[in-house]
Order: C-alpha cells, then structure tokens, then sequence
C-alpha cells in the first residue's frame, strides 16, 4: 500500500495536535515516526485509523482519495493498528479479542469457534508466543497481553500496519521475533508505520523517518543517511549534548542504612538481601523472569512474602499493606501505565493528587486551589504538555501520562522511592531530564531503588546495580565496575555468585 496523508490538522479545544502534517509511506516500507511527548504522532495514526476526522487535510492510498474514514473502513482497507495504551476486553478469551468484530462464523450464523481458535494460535505460535489461544486475557502478563495485541493485527492479511510503542513491556527476545516477523511481512510488501522513543529499534527496523515537533512536520528521510544523534536533536528541536549526569565514584555514604531487606522471598524470588542508602541511587535489572517484576511489588508491600524482612529506618514493614508502606515513607512509581498507574475517569489534577489524598491529606474536605496549584507546580516541574487540567487523564499523550505518575508520587515526599521502568514512553530528551530528577532527589537525600532493563539508564545515574537471574541476586556492581557485558553476564548466569 503506498499511504500519502498531506496537509493534516487537528485541535482538540485549544490544543492544536497537528499543524499541516504530512506523511508518505511507500509499499513494503517501514516508516518510523520520531517526536516528543505530545508532539501529535499518536493523533495522526488515530486520524489515519478513522478514530477521530481531521479539522483538515486528505488521506490518499494508492493515489486514490479516502474521506470520512471511520475505523470500519480502514480494517477494511487493510489497515490495522495496535495502539499504544492496550485495548483488550479482559473478560474475555485471547481468541475471542483477537476476533472480536471479525468473528468468523458458519451457516452465516454460528460463530465458528474451532476455527478461530485454531488460527488465532497459529499466529501466536508464528510469533514464538507462548499464549494458549483459549486463555483468559485477565490472567496474563502484560508483556503476553502486548503480544496478543500484535497478534490480533497479524491475524488477517493487512497492507499497511501502524504500531504505537508496540514494545513497552517487551522483552529483548520478543522484540527480536517481532522483527523477524515484520521484516518476513515487508518482503510481501505490507508497508509499517512504527512509533517509538527507543532509538535503538528505529534504527533496527526502519527504512524512513519523519520528525514531527509540537504538531508540526519537521523533515523526512532514510535512517541510513543519519545516526542516533542527529535524529535526536531533529525531534527535540535543539542541539544534543550527550553527557553522563554521574560521573566517577558512588555519592551515598555506606554507613546510614534506610531500607535493609534480608532474606525476602516471594512469589518468583529466594534469598534477596541488600541494603539500600541514604542518598544511594540502585538500579535492580534482569531477564523477563528472574524475578524482577515481583520483587519490586514487593519491596511496596504489593505482593505477599513468605519469608525474610524489609527493615526502614530498622523498623520491620513487612506484612504491611501499601498503604503503611506509604505512610511509613514509600513511595512507588508503577509500571505499566495503564493498568496499575493511572486511573482513566479522573481528571489530569485528580490523578495528580491520588498519592497525597491517601497520606498527607489532614482536612476534611478537599481544595479545589490546593489541588490545582499542585498540578500547576508539577505542570512546571515536569514539563507536562497539557489542555485543561479538568480533562480526563486519557487525553494526555502517552509520555506526558507517565510525566503526571511520577509528578503524584513525587507529591508524597517519601524516603525510599521504588520506581518500577519510570521512563516508559518518555521521549529521549525528557529521559535526560528525569535522570536529572532522580539524581536531584538522592542528593536531596532521598533513596531510590530503579527497575530498569536499559543499560543506558544505569550507566547514566546508577550508584550500585543488583542483578537477579533466576529469582535471585546474581551480582551487585559497583558504579565504577558497571559495563554492559557484565551487567549482561551476570542477567544470563553466565557468571555466578556476588560480587560487591
Ligand atoms: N482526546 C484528546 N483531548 C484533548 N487533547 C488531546 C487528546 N488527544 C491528544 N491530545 C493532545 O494532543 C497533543 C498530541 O498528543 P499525541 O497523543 O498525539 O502525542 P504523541 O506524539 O503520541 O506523544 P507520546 O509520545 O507521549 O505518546 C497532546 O498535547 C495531547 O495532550
Ligand atoms: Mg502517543
């Protein structure tokens, strides 16, 4: 399919999303699209998908015009797409999602429920996903649901299929069978457009980009005629100066303990012990699988324990709820945005004020002042692009959502702070800015314990790295002896035993 969408504009009230975009995608093409939180790059896919009409503009597919696209017309011109925020009906089976509007039937009548079994597990089995296709979509993961996302897309014969950080809680493995697929799709001339703030998949997959900056349409291009830097400064618009906000030796002092966690066991790890200090920045990283995931719910008094202790300030905490672990100076920054982070009928201020409400809030009723100058200060703080404050959360942009949780969290002024991939969907520019944070709070006096699985983001801020593989600590590196390789051998076993 070969897509031209010239000349797009779209408001939404006094937010102007898109100024005059356009956006050519050839055939058999993977075209990425690069910008910053807000930037537009979700609402141009949206308008392309028939989600919303633009205020203006034409979209044309195969040189031919289409107008009022609704959803239903573009499935039926082959497009498919798989939105960034997940969109599955957790009450019913992964078959049944994958074909939910498309059911296949027999006699005209019957849903034909073996077949579409059988399909919707071929098409899992070709992604080398392990997911029963008669699951129930509530008792999975949310990397398997992200999957089964992709899944759906790839389930019929598309032309031309957008993918909105179709990765976020990927797996290096899963993405890498992602591509292979995509790359096996391109060779019979499906065309993709693929949006993500990881340079590293860009530059992996796409032949083309385009920039959009604050609505507008930047520039166009192949990914072999620029690197990692230059699509960098195009997107935020200024020149790029790499630099490591931490350098040389770790800043914490061994000596002042916050949180000790002795022995901890749990649902997928044995054996956790470390300390964490005051002013200490830790990075915990692992495979999919070696226990990360639930150790960091854990360590927030969100998944039960079966041995061993989290000591703060040398007071036991566990067998405590969430909300002691808050009060007694906790804090914790979600992962997966969408399920355990926001809450999708509040409003942009309620949700800032969420964390604060349950415990520092002291009055009897709530100040429509206090809140809102509570969302202006973290409007400034975190840069976040926004219309008005009373908007229900879901009309922010997929990073400046992110930017909102780690804002309401922030608002608690806790101790220890439990961050659990804190920059998912944040754009390369604003990443920088929240390292900034993170380090601006441990030299505040703050601990915090970061989940991450990108190397880049420990070796920017980290002052220890634990690594987990198999359930347990497979290593502790200090910041002087972090490297890649080693922070790679120590996740996949190849070297066993602690080091400090
Ligand atoms: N339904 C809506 N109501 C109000 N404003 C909206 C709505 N949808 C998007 N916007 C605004 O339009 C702008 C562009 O948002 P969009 O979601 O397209 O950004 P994006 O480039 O996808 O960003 P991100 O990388 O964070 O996902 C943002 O300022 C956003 O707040
Ligand atoms: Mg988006």
């Amino acid at each position: 399919m070969i897509l031209d969408m010239q000349d797009i504009s779209k408001a939404f009230g006094s937010v102007q999303a898109l100024k005059g975009v356009s956006l050519h995608v050839g055939q058999g093409e993977v075209h990425g699209i690069l910008g910053e939180n807000g930037a537009g790059k979700t609402t141009l896919m949206n308008i392309l998908a028939g989600t919303f009409p633009p205020d203006s503009g034409h979209i044309f597919l195969n040189g031919e015009e289409v107008s009022n696209m609704t959803p239903m017309k573009a499935m039926n011109l082959k497009i498919r797409f798989i939105h960034q925020e997940l969109n599955l009906c957790n009450d019913l089976k992964v078959y049944e999602n994958m074909f939910l509007g498309e059911e296949l039937t027999k006699k005209k009548f019957i849903v034909d429920k073996k077949t579409q079994i059988q399909r919707a597990q071929a098409v899992l089995d070709s992604m080398k996903a392990p997911i029963d296709a008669n699951a129930n979509v509530d008792g999975l993961e949310t990397a398997q649901k992200q999957l089964v996302e992709i899944a759906r897309a790839l389930l019929f014969q598309s032309e031309l299929i957008i993918m909105d950080e179709p990765t976020t809680a990927l797996n290096n493995q899963e993405i890498e069978n992602l591509f292979s697929i995509m790359r096996e799709l391109k060779g019979q001339g499906v065309s993709f457009i693929y949006i993500s703030h990881k340079m590293p998949e860009l530059f992996a997959i796409c032949d083309k980009y385009t920039v959009l900056r604050d609505g507008e349409f930047i520039e166009t291009g192949r990914f072999r005629d620029i690197d990692v830097h230059r699509a960098t400064e195009l997107l935020i618009g200024k020149v790029h100066i790499d630099r490591n906000i931490k350098e040389g030796q770790p800043s914490f002092v061994e000596d002042s303990v916050v949180m000790a966690v002795k022995g901890l066991r749990g649902q997928a790890f044995h054996d956790v012990t470390f300390d964490l200090y005051k002013n200490e920045i830790l990075f915990i990283t692992g495979l999919q699988g070696s226990g990360t995931n639930e150790l960091a719910m854990a360590l927030f008094g969100a998944s039960p324990l079966t041995a061993g202790e989290i000591m703060l300030h040398g007071q036991a905490l566990h067998g405590r709820t969430i909300k002691q672990f808050m009060r007694n100076g906790v804090g914790m920054v979600p992962r997966n945005r969408k399920e355990r982070g926001i809450l999708p009928d509040l409003s942009i201020r309620d949700n800032t004020s969420l964390a604060y409400f349950t415990v520092k809030h002291k009055k009897l009723f709530i100040s429509d002042k206090e809140e809102s100058e509570r969302f202006e200060r973290n409007k400034l703080k975190m840069d976040i692009r926004s219309g008005s404050q009373s908007n229900p959360i879901t009309s922010l942009s997929g990073g400046n959502q992110q930017k909102v949780i780690i804002g309401k969290w922030l608002e608690i002024d806790a101790d220890v702070y439990i961050m659990d991939n804190p920059t998912q969907g944040i754009d390369v520019g604003t990443k920088f800015a929240i390292y900034e944070l993170i380090d601006d709070m441990a030299k505040s006096g703050k601990s915090i314990i970061v989940f991450s699985n990108e190397y880049p983001e420990i070796h920017q801020i980290a002052d220890r790295c634990l690594i987990m593989y198999k359930g347990r600590i497979s290593g502790i590196l200090n910041r002087t002896e972090l490297s890649e390789v080693k922070v790679m051998e120590y996740s996949t076993g190849s070297i066993q035993g602690e080091s400090t």
